[in-house]
């Protein structure tokens, strides 16, 4: 069905309660009974809508993914609850009380400004998805807050708003987008638009080159759990400065423009940096606040003499260390009596699975193995968690 509006009417919606939290294994079942009451086609559209949500949950929690409308393209494609709300109190914390949300999707980030208290003008030109995102607004009760528009973002006034907030649609025909400039609407468009306005946000992919991030602007990425979402291009705030954001939290870490890390014999610890750190090129940063170097030039692994805590890395307690051979692993884990093995690699072209199958852990013990590289030899680091 290319329509919600039959969802909104009170038998979609009377639908949609009773199919709600139906099993994959149920659907059958389910829609062959409701078919004896409703149309056939309003059927399939509540248990497609079923079933978008539950793919929502892990974004936006089951109390607003439950209420929330989506489209395929559009749960793929929202902003996860926790970052949106993050850059939302970001933007009210600048001052701003009104913001263009160019490109709004089903209106992941367009919920989350509104209940920053922000008034928001959502614009997206695909009219399932902006039926969508105002019926997302209207469910949660922020209708007040938001007023959404089908229209290109191209072709929308934004004067009079303090911000612009751009999230360019980046999943073209075939898979991801990774040149910028094959965003729709391109980067270059963007900035544009967003240095027209007293403030603005860029939502970008996380491997954007840094050679492609403007003068005047600080470019932010953040993870959320350890997993790295986005990067943000802020126009507005502090033009040159990168820096790294942890979610929950959230906890910045602000780069001070250090040179390369020195790279240093393998130490008794171990630092894996947040993703997030070394997509932000912000390794220095945290092997200075640990007082280490690198295990390598070329890998994001900070080795130090001393445990310190940091919320950007994690740590572990170096036991051993071999050139990389399996036999020996095998070996020293039999020794060890280790059964629970995470293998973690940087700069290893081994498949973890496939090691696991071959040293065929076994024991009461658990033991962390880093496949890496030390000074260019390939290398195997034993250890566990600090
Ligand atoms: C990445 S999604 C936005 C997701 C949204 N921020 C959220 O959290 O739900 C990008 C959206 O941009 C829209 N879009 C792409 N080019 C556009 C244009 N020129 N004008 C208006 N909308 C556009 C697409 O229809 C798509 O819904």
């Amino acid at each position: 069905m290319n329509d919600l509006a039959p969802l909104l009417t009170p038998e979609g919606r009377a639908l949609l309660d009773e199919v709600r939290g139906t099993a994959p294994a149920d659907e059958l079942a389910v829609a062959t009974r409701l078919r004896r009451e409703h149309p056939a086609e309003l059927v399939s559209a509540a248990l497609g809508q079923a079933r978008l949500r539950q793919r929502a949950v892990a974004k936006f929690g089951a109390e607003d993914a439950d209420r929330m409308f989506f489209t395929p393209n559009g749960v793929e494609q929202s902003t996860r609850a926790s970052v949106a709300s993050y850059r939302a109190e970001r933007l009210k914390a600048l001052g701003v009380t009104s913001l263009a949300d160019l490109c709004c999707g089903i209106g992941g980030d367009a919920i989350a400004l509104a209940r920053a208290g922000i008034r928001v003008l959502a614009v997206d030109r695909d009219p399932l998805t902006a039926a969508a995102a105002r019926a997302n607004a209207d469910a949660l009760g922020l209708a007040d807050l938001v007023e959404v528009r089908e229209a290109d973002v191209t072709e929308v006034d934004t004067a009079g708003y303090d911000a612009v907030f751009v999230d360019p649609a980046r999943r073209g025909g075939r898979g991801r987008v990774f040149d910028p400039e094959a965003y729709s609407p391109p980067l270059s468009w963007a900035i544009e638009a967003a240095r027209g306005a007293p403030h603005a946000a860029l939502k970008v992919a996380p491997g954007i080159p840094h050679e492609a991030v403007p003068e005047d602007a600080e470019a932010e990425w953040i993870s959320d759990g350890g997993d790295v979402k986005e990067a943000v291009l802020w126009f507005g705030t502090a033009p040159g400065t990168v820096r790294a954001t942890l979610l929950p939290g959230p906890r910045t870490l602000l780069g001070r423009g250090l040179p390369d890390p020195q790279v240093r014999s393998v130490g008794r610890y171990l630092y894996e940096p947040d993703g997030a750190v070394i997509r932000a090129h912000l390794v220095a940063e945290v092997a200075e606040d640990l007082g280490g170097g690198l295990i390598d030039a070329t890998i994001a692994y900070v080795t130090a003499d001393e445990l310190r805590p940091t919320p950007y890395a994690t740590a572990y307690e170096i036991t051993d260390r071999l050139p990389f051979n399996v036999k020996k692993l095998k070996a020293l884990l039999r020794e060890r009596e280790v059964g629970i093995l995470t293998v973690k690699k940087r700069g290893s072209a081994v498949e973890p699975e496939e090691l696991r199958k071959k040293v065929k852990p076994s024991g009461p013990n658990s033991a962390t193995v880093f496949l890496t590289r030390v000074a260019g030899a390939p290398t195997m680091l034993i250890g566990a968690p600090a």
